[in-house]
Protein backbone atom coordinates (compact mmCIF):
# COMPACT_ATOMS: atom_id res chain seq x y z
CA UNK A 1 0.00 0.00 0.00
CA UNK A 2 1.19 3.32 -1.08
CA UNK A 3 0.45 6.36 1.52
CA UNK A 4 0.21 9.93 0.79
CA UNK A 5 -0.20 10.93 4.12
CA UNK A 6 1.05 9.59 7.34
CA UNK A 7 0.24 11.19 10.67
CA UNK A 8 1.45 9.95 14.06
CA UNK A 9 0.45 11.08 17.37
CA UNK A 10 -0.28 14.59 16.20
CA UNK A 11 -1.30 16.94 18.81
CA UNK A 12 -1.84 20.76 18.69
CA UNK A 13 -2.99 23.48 21.02
CA UNK A 14 -3.62 26.86 20.85
CA UNK A 15 -3.43 29.45 23.64
CA UNK A 16 -0.71 28.35 25.15
CA UNK A 17 -2.24 25.00 26.06
CA UNK A 18 -5.73 25.98 26.92
CA UNK A 19 -7.35 24.84 23.76
CA UNK A 20 -6.60 21.28 22.66
CA UNK A 21 -7.67 21.01 18.79
CA UNK A 22 -6.11 18.08 18.00
CA UNK A 23 -5.35 15.53 20.95
CA UNK A 24 -3.44 12.72 19.51
CA UNK A 25 -3.99 11.82 15.58
CA UNK A 26 -3.37 8.90 14.09
CA UNK A 27 -4.16 8.54 10.59
CA UNK A 28 -3.26 6.79 6.94
CA UNK A 29 -4.19 7.75 2.90
CA UNK A 30 -3.94 6.17 0.47
CA UNK A 31 -2.02 7.77 -2.86
CA UNK A 32 -5.73 8.88 -5.05
CA UNK A 33 -8.10 7.93 -2.47
CA UNK A 34 -11.36 10.39 -1.70
CA UNK A 35 -11.17 10.78 2.07
CA UNK A 36 -14.04 13.26 3.42
CA UNK A 37 -13.04 14.47 6.99
CA UNK A 38 -16.33 15.15 9.04
CA UNK A 39 -17.33 15.91 12.97
CA UNK A 40 -19.25 19.03 14.77
CA UNK A 41 -17.89 22.22 14.88
CA UNK A 42 -14.75 23.06 16.93
CA UNK A 43 -13.74 19.07 16.50
CA UNK A 44 -10.57 20.29 15.11
CA UNK A 45 -11.58 19.01 11.48
CA UNK A 46 -9.89 22.53 10.00
CA UNK A 47 -6.75 22.48 12.24
CA UNK A 48 -6.13 18.82 10.68
CA UNK A 49 -6.23 19.93 7.47
CA UNK A 50 -3.87 23.13 8.20
CA UNK A 51 -1.64 20.63 9.68
CA UNK A 52 -1.23 18.56 6.33
CA UNK A 53 -1.49 21.29 4.15
CA UNK A 54 2.17 22.64 6.25
CA UNK A 55 0.20 25.61 7.38
CA UNK A 56 0.85 25.69 10.60
CA UNK A 57 2.64 24.24 13.18
CA UNK A 58 2.22 20.85 15.27
CA UNK A 59 3.00 20.67 19.07
CA UNK A 60 4.20 16.75 18.71
CA UNK A 61 3.84 14.24 16.74
CA UNK A 62 4.56 13.44 12.88
CA UNK A 63 3.08 14.39 8.93
CA UNK A 64 4.56 12.79 6.17
CA UNK A 65 2.80 14.09 3.22
CA UNK A 66 3.69 12.61 -0.18
CA UNK A 67 7.58 12.19 1.35
CA UNK A 68 8.02 15.40 2.84
CA UNK A 69 8.22 15.21 6.15
CA UNK A 70 6.16 18.62 7.56
CA UNK A 71 7.50 18.21 10.81
CA UNK A 72 11.36 18.33 10.76
CA UNK A 73 12.10 19.27 6.38
CA UNK A 74 13.57 22.82 6.60
CA UNK A 75 12.14 23.99 3.41
CA UNK A 76 8.69 22.90 2.11
CA UNK A 77 8.48 25.70 -0.09
CA UNK A 78 9.02 22.87 -3.08
CA UNK A 79 5.98 21.03 -0.84
CA UNK A 80 3.64 24.24 -0.92
CA UNK A 81 4.13 25.25 -4.45
CA UNK A 82 4.84 21.93 -6.47
CA UNK A 83 2.63 19.34 -4.39
CA UNK A 84 -0.26 20.49 -2.42
CA UNK A 85 -3.62 22.38 -3.73
CA UNK A 86 -5.62 24.09 -0.72
CA UNK A 87 -8.79 25.22 -0.81
CA UNK A 88 -10.04 27.51 2.19
CA UNK A 89 -13.15 27.40 4.23
CA UNK A 90 -13.17 31.02 2.93
CA UNK A 91 -11.82 31.18 -0.46
CA UNK A 92 -9.35 33.75 0.16
CA UNK A 93 -9.42 35.24 -3.39
CA UNK A 94 -7.19 38.49 -3.52
CA UNK A 95 -10.13 41.36 -3.82
CA UNK A 96 -8.08 43.50 -5.54
CA UNK A 97 -5.95 41.14 -8.50
CA UNK A 98 -8.42 40.09 -11.23
CA UNK A 99 -9.51 36.26 -11.40
CA UNK A 100 -6.86 35.59 -13.69
CA UNK A 101 -3.89 37.17 -12.12
CA UNK A 102 -5.79 35.23 -9.04
CA UNK A 103 -4.88 31.85 -10.24
CA UNK A 104 -1.78 32.70 -11.91
CA UNK A 105 -0.18 33.36 -8.05
CA UNK A 106 1.44 30.19 -7.31
CA UNK A 107 2.35 29.44 -10.95
CA UNK A 108 4.74 32.49 -9.86
CA UNK A 109 7.27 30.53 -8.14
CA UNK A 110 7.64 28.02 -10.99
CA UNK A 111 9.70 28.30 -14.29
CA UNK A 112 6.59 29.48 -16.68
CA UNK A 113 6.76 32.01 -18.60
CA UNK A 114 4.38 34.71 -18.32
CA UNK A 115 2.66 33.80 -21.19
CA UNK A 116 2.63 29.76 -20.35
CA UNK A 117 1.00 31.41 -17.06
CA UNK A 118 -1.91 33.14 -18.58
CA UNK A 119 -2.22 30.16 -20.81
CA UNK A 120 -2.87 27.87 -18.32
CA UNK A 121 -4.45 30.03 -15.85
CA UNK A 122 -6.52 30.37 -18.99
CA UNK A 123 -7.13 26.58 -19.36
CA UNK A 124 -8.18 26.40 -15.64
CA UNK A 125 -10.86 28.86 -15.57
CA UNK A 126 -12.23 27.33 -19.02
CA UNK A 127 -12.47 24.17 -17.07
CA UNK A 128 -14.40 25.19 -14.36
CA UNK A 129 -16.42 27.50 -16.69
CA UNK A 130 -15.67 30.95 -16.09
CA UNK A 131 -13.41 31.46 -19.35
CA UNK A 132 -15.85 34.57 -19.96
CA UNK A 133 -14.83 36.63 -16.35
CA UNK A 134 -11.10 35.82 -16.42
CA UNK A 135 -10.95 40.03 -16.22
CA UNK A 136 -13.31 40.60 -13.32
CA UNK A 137 -12.80 41.20 -9.36
CA UNK A 138 -13.62 38.26 -7.55
CA UNK A 139 -15.85 40.78 -5.41
CA UNK A 140 -17.79 40.82 -8.81
CA UNK A 141 -18.48 37.08 -8.62
CA UNK A 142 -21.37 34.96 -6.49
CA UNK A 143 -20.09 32.42 -4.12
CA UNK A 144 -19.86 29.57 -6.30
CA UNK A 145 -18.06 31.20 -9.10
CA UNK A 146 -15.59 32.55 -6.09
CA UNK A 147 -15.06 28.77 -4.85
CA UNK A 148 -14.66 27.71 -8.58
CA UNK A 149 -11.65 30.21 -9.05
CA UNK A 150 -10.60 29.09 -5.82
CA UNK A 151 -10.27 25.43 -6.86
CA UNK A 152 -8.69 26.50 -10.42
CA UNK A 153 -5.97 28.30 -8.40
CA UNK A 154 -5.44 24.79 -6.04
CA UNK A 155 -4.81 23.18 -9.39
CA UNK A 156 -2.65 25.55 -11.17
CA UNK A 157 0.46 23.62 -10.11
CA UNK A 158 -1.01 20.07 -10.90
CA UNK A 159 -1.11 19.09 -7.20
CA UNK A 160 -0.47 15.30 -6.07
CA UNK A 161 -3.07 16.36 -3.59
CA UNK A 162 -5.91 18.53 -2.92
CA UNK A 163 -6.79 19.64 0.65
CA UNK A 164 -10.54 20.98 0.56
CA UNK A 165 -12.04 22.59 3.95
CA UNK A 166 -15.53 22.93 3.45
CA UNK A 167 -15.67 23.66 -0.51
CA UNK A 168 -19.14 23.75 -0.72
CA UNK A 169 -19.83 25.08 2.87
CA UNK A 170 -21.43 28.34 1.76
CA UNK A 171 -22.91 27.28 -1.58
CA UNK A 172 -26.31 26.47 -2.80
CA UNK A 173 -27.53 22.99 -3.73
CA UNK A 174 -27.02 23.25 -7.34
CA UNK A 175 -23.86 24.69 -7.37
CA UNK A 176 -22.74 22.52 -4.80
CA UNK A 177 -23.01 19.63 -6.79
CA UNK A 178 -21.45 21.15 -9.92
CA UNK A 179 -18.33 22.15 -7.45
CA UNK A 180 -18.06 18.16 -6.34
CA UNK A 181 -18.25 17.49 -9.80
CA UNK A 182 -15.23 19.02 -10.42
CA UNK A 183 -13.35 17.75 -7.52
CA UNK A 184 -15.09 14.23 -8.30
CA UNK A 185 -13.31 14.63 -12.02
CA UNK A 186 -10.27 15.45 -11.17
CA UNK A 187 -10.04 12.86 -8.67
CA UNK A 188 -10.92 9.90 -11.02
CA UNK A 189 -9.22 11.42 -13.91
CA UNK A 190 -5.94 12.41 -12.81
CA UNK A 191 -5.75 10.30 -9.45
CA UNK A 192 -5.48 13.35 -7.53
CA UNK A 193 -5.84 12.39 -3.98
CA UNK A 194 -8.73 14.30 -2.26
CA UNK A 195 -8.85 15.26 1.11
CA UNK A 196 -12.03 17.28 1.93
CA UNK A 197 -13.55 18.53 4.98
CA UNK A 198 -17.52 18.93 5.26
CA UNK A 199 -20.30 18.85 7.58
CA UNK A 200 -22.97 17.34 5.05
CA UNK A 201 -23.12 14.16 5.37
CA UNK A 202 -24.66 13.59 1.46
CA UNK A 203 -21.28 14.98 0.63
CA UNK A 204 -19.22 13.00 2.81
CA UNK A 205 -21.31 9.60 1.33
CA UNK A 206 -19.75 10.82 -1.73
CA UNK A 207 -16.15 9.87 -0.74
CA UNK A 208 -14.63 6.57 -0.61
CA UNK A 209 -14.06 6.85 3.06
CA UNK A 210 -15.45 8.78 6.19
CA UNK A 211 -12.82 10.10 9.18
CA UNK A 212 -15.14 11.27 12.07
CA UNK A 213 -13.44 13.84 14.38
CA UNK A 214 -14.23 14.46 17.64
CA UNK A 215 -12.60 16.67 20.29
CA UNK A 216 -9.23 16.60 18.52
CA UNK A 217 -9.66 12.87 18.23
CA UNK A 218 -10.46 10.14 14.82
CA UNK A 219 -13.34 8.37 16.65
CA UNK A 220 -14.14 6.64 13.32
CA UNK A 221 -13.32 5.32 10.28
N1 LIG B 1 -6.05 30.28 15.72
C1 LIG B 1 -6.72 29.78 16.77
N2 LIG B 1 -6.52 30.26 18.02
C2 LIG B 1 -7.17 29.77 19.09
N3 LIG B 1 -8.04 28.73 19.02
C3 LIG B 1 -8.27 28.20 17.80
C4 LIG B 1 -7.63 28.70 16.62
N4 LIG B 1 -8.07 27.97 15.56
C5 LIG B 1 -8.94 27.08 16.06
N5 LIG B 1 -9.07 27.20 17.41
C6 LIG B 1 -9.89 26.36 18.30
O1 LIG B 1 -9.50 25.01 18.09
C7 LIG B 1 -10.63 24.15 18.07
C8 LIG B 1 -10.71 23.44 16.71
O2 LIG B 1 -10.99 24.40 15.71
P1 LIG B 1 -11.15 24.04 14.17
O3 LIG B 1 -11.14 25.30 13.42
O4 LIG B 1 -10.15 23.02 13.80
O5 LIG B 1 -12.61 23.36 14.16
P2 LIG B 1 -13.49 22.82 12.94
O6 LIG B 1 -13.78 21.39 13.22
O7 LIG B 1 -12.84 23.15 11.66
O8 LIG B 1 -14.84 23.67 13.11
P3 LIG B 1 -15.85 24.25 11.98
O9 LIG B 1 -16.70 23.08 11.53
O10 LIG B 1 -16.66 25.24 12.76
O11 LIG B 1 -15.07 24.88 10.89
C9 LIG B 1 -11.83 25.03 18.38
O12 LIG B 1 -12.06 24.94 19.76
C10 LIG B 1 -11.37 26.42 17.98
O13 LIG B 1 -12.04 27.39 18.74
MG1 LIG C 1 -13.34 24.47 10.06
Amino acid sequence: MEYIVEVKNLKKSYENGKIKALNGIDLKIEKGDFVAIIGQSGSGKSTLLNMLGALDVADEGTIIVDGYDLINDKNLDKFRSKELGFIFQLHNLIPNLSVLENVEIPMFETKLSGKERTERATELLTLVGLKDKLQIKPTKLSGGERQRVAIARALANNPSIILADEPTGALDSKTSSEVLDLLMDLHKNQNVTLIMVTHDLNVAKLANRQIEVLDGKIISQ
